[in-house]
């Protein structure tokens, strides 16, 4: 596997690759790997030639009050499991490789609609800043296939409306949430969670069955099904951001729009989670 550093030396293998007419799958991670996205390479590996990963914790999606300091950070391990993954190149860029005059200078590319309500709502910046580092990647990597998981939902369908504005030539692909026994959806953040609180944080993903099951019996009234949610998750310990029903493609919230997904975040003490059900 190549480890790349730089933009020269990663355009370069790619310039080589297109030569070649190589097809390229990508997978862009902020690192701290683990089964949700290894399952991605997985895919990735499926749909093309050549497997493109990228570790970089893109300080433009965090929020000044947020966890980039502390993101937990394992490029060694990281490496070993892209390498076991038969991934062909990983870009390991610094700050200063993809932000040279700083993130406060940078053009800002962002997707509309789609981005209003929730994480645009809660982490103001933060899916402007994941869409802007999204397309700078997707240039200088020049993916056919681009894997993304649905455990970010909102994420997911703003790339793929950022890919179809912009006319980019990418196939995105989505993949499932993979989860924990218990059913806590895999995430970096879960490591923050202290023992008490990571047995209570399954209430999330009990809760978004719970309120699919009750919607798909009576889809009449989505806010009572809601309050009820926020209820047993605010006596779990939760700070709940949102809870709410909305159209998969759009994520414009209590519409009656099929096929429609659960989105939820709440807080666990420090630790923000996020999950959700597709109806
Ligand atoms: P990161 O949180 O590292 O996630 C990288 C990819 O893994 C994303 O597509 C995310 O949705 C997916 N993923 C995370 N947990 C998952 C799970 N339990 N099951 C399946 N897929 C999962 O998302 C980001 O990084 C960044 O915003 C990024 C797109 C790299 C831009 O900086």
């Amino acid at each position: 596997m190549l480890q790349v550093q730089n933009m020269n030396e990663l355009t370069a293998q790619i310039r080589e690759w297109k030569f070649q007419r190589k097809t390229i799958a990508f997978v862009p991670t902020m690192g701290n790997l683990h089964n949700g996205h290894l399952s991605l390479l997985k895919q990735g590996q499926t749909h093309a030639d050549k497997l493109v990963s990228s570790i970089f914790v893109n300080p433009m999606q965090f929020g000044a009050d947020e966890d980039l300091d502390k993101y937990p950070r394992t490029l060694q391990q990281d490496c070993k499991s892209l390498m076991e993954h038969d991934c062909d190149l990983v870009y390991l860029p610094s700050d200063q490789d993809l932000y040279p005059l700083g993130v406060s200078h940078m053009t800002a590319v962002q997707v509309p609609d789609v981005t209003c309500f929730f994480e645009g709502e809660h982490r103001p910046g933060h899916l402007t800043g994941v869409s802007t580092i999204v397309l700078k990647l997707f240039n200088l990597v020049q993916p056919d296939y681009a894997v993304f998981g649905k455990k970010d939902y909102q994420q997911l369908q703003m790339i793929r409306k950022m890919v179809y504005d912009l006319n980019l030539n990418i196939d995105i692909i989505a993949g499932d949430t993979i989860r924990e026994e218990d059913g806590l959806a895999l995430s970096s953040r879960n490591q923050y969670l202290s023992a008490k609180e990571r047995k209570k944080a399954i209430t999330l993903y009990q809760e978004l069955n719970i309120a699919a099951d009750a919607y798909r019996a009576d889809s009449s009234d989505f806010s009572i099904i809601k309050q009820k949610a926020i209820k047993s998750l605010t006596k779990t310990g939760f700070e709940v951001d949102y809870f709410d029903l909305c159209g998969q493609k759009t994520l414009a919230p209590l519409s009656c729009q099929s096929p429609s997904v659960i989105v939820a975040a709440a807080k666990m003490g420090q630790t923000r989670l996020i999950d959700n059900i597709e109806i």
